[in-house]
C-alpha cells in the first residue's frame, strides 16, 4: 500500500476483487487485535508524524498506538494551534494570514518522517472547493512520503476500515443465518452543520466490500454525493429501512446538494429503543464523538445494543493493519 486516503488505497495485485482486499485488511487488523505486538521489529527506526488541522480524540491516540505497537515512533504536531498558518492554493499571493505554503512546509516534513498522516476538515462553504480535496491532494503532491488520511475534507477511510472490521467481528461471534447482513446507515439530528465524511466513506466502503444488503435512510433533501451511494437502497422511510436490520449507524450529515445546510433537526429522526424491535436485534454503530439525547439515546447508548465502544477501540487495530501494509511496500 502506497497511501491511505481512500478505498481505492486497498486493492493490489494480490487480491481480485476489492471486497477480498477489504476481507484481506481487516483479517489482518483482528490478528493484530489478538496480537499487538507480533510485527514490533517492522517499525524499528521508522518514524511518522500526525499533523492536526482539527481537533481529533480517537484517531489521534488510537493512530499513536497502532505506531507504537508496530515499534514506530509517532509524533503529533497540531498544526492549526502550534504551527503556522499554512496556504495550499498554488500561485497565492500570501499578502493574507496564512505563513508559510504547503509546497515549503510539506517536503521538510516529508524529510523528517517515513510517513505522514493529516487530519483536514471541508469548510462547508463550497462544495467544489472541499469535493476536490484540495488540502490532502496538495500535501500528498508535495511530501514526498507515503500519506495516510486520518479524515479529509470528504472521506474518512481509517473510521471505514474499524467499521467494516468490527461488523465482521460481531458476525464472526455472533453468525447469521443468511448470506448477507443487513447494514442501515440512518441519518440523526443535530445541532451544527457536520461534514459528509464519516457517510460518504461509510457508504463508499459498505457498498465496495459487497456482502451486506446495504440501505440509507435520511430525511428529504439529504442525499449523499451518488458517486459513494450507488448500489444502496435510499429511502425517507426510517421504519422501514430498519426492519430486520443487523447493524444500524447512527450518523449525522449536513445537506450535500444546497452545501453544508441544515434543513431538518426533527427530534423524531432520533433512534431509540423502540425503533430497534423491528431489527434483528441490531447492533448500533456511531463513529463518535456522539451528541446524547441528540443523535442517539442515552437508552441505546448505555444498553447491550451499543457496539461504540468497541467499535472505537478497534481503530487501533485498523490503524495497525494500514501502516503495517505501507511499512511492507516500504522496506
Ligand atoms: N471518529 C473519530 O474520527 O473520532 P475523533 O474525531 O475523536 O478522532
Amino acid at each position: 500500500m502506497k497511501q491511505f486516503i481512500s478505498i481505492n488505497d486497498v486493492l493490489t495485485p494480490a487480491h481480485s476483487t476489492i471486497g477480498l482486499a477489504i476481507n484481506s485488511l481487516t483479517a489482518k487488523a483482528l490478528a493484530y487485535k489478538q496480537n499487538p505486538f507480533i510485527d514490533r521489529a517492522l517499525g524499528k527506526d521508522k518514524r511518522i508524524g500526525l499533523l492536526f488541522l482539527n481537533p481529533s480524540l480517537r484517531t489521534r491516540l488510537s493512530t499513536q498506538v497502532a505506531a507504537q505497537n508496530l515499534g514506530m515512533e509517532a509524533i503529533v504536531f497540531n498544526v492549526d494551534k502550534e504551527g503556522w498558518a499554512l496556504e495550499f492554493e498554488e500561485g497565492a499571493i500570501m499578502s493574507g494570514n496564512t505563513v508559510e505554503h504547503i509546497k515549503d512546509a510539506a517536503p521538510i516534513m516529508g524529510s523528517y518522517f517515513d510517513i505522514l498522516a493529516i487530519r483536514t476538515f471541508p469548510g462547508l462553504q463550497n462544495k467544489q472547493d472541499d469535493y476536490s480535496e484540495m488540502y490532502i491532494n496538495q500535501f500528498i503532491k508535495y511530501a514526498g512520503v507515503p500519506v495516510v488520511s486520518l479524515e479529509s475534507a470528504t472521506l474518512h477511510p481509517l473510521q471505514s476500515l474499524t467499521d467494516i472490521m468490527t461488523m465482521q467481528e460481531h458476525l464472526l461471534a455472533n453468525p447469521i443465518a443468511k448470506q448477507k447482513c443487513k447494514v442501515v446507515l440512518t441519518w440523526a439530528p443535530h445541532v451544527k452543520a457536520l461534514p459528509q465524511c464519516v457517510a460518504n466513506s461509510f457508504a463508499q466502503w459498505v457498498n465496495a466490500w459487497g456482502e451486506a444488503d446495504f440501505v440509507i435512510t435520511h430525511p428529504k433533501n439529504y442525499e449523499l454525493d451518488e458517486q459513494f451511494t450507488k448500489g444502496a437502497t435510499i429511502t425517507h422511510n426510517q421504519d422501514e429501512a430498519l426492519k430486520d436490520a443487523d447493524f444500524v449507524y447512527v450518523k449525522n450529515w449536513s445537506t450535500y446538494n444546497d452545501y453544508g445546510k441544515v434543513y431538518e433537526n426533527n427530534p423524531k429522526w432520533m433512534l431509540t429503543q423502540e425503533k430497534l424491535a423491528v431489527t434483528n436485534n441490531a447492533k448500533v454503530m456511531h463513529c463518535l464523538p456522539v451528541r446524547r439525547n441528540v443523535e442517539l439515546s442515552d437508552e441505546i447508548l448505555d444498553s447491550t445494543s451499543s457496539i461504540v465502544t468497541t467499535q472505537a477501540g478497534n481503530r487501533v487495530w485498523a490503524a495497525q493493519a494500514v501502516l503495517s501494509e505501507i511499512l511492507t511496500l516500504k522496506l
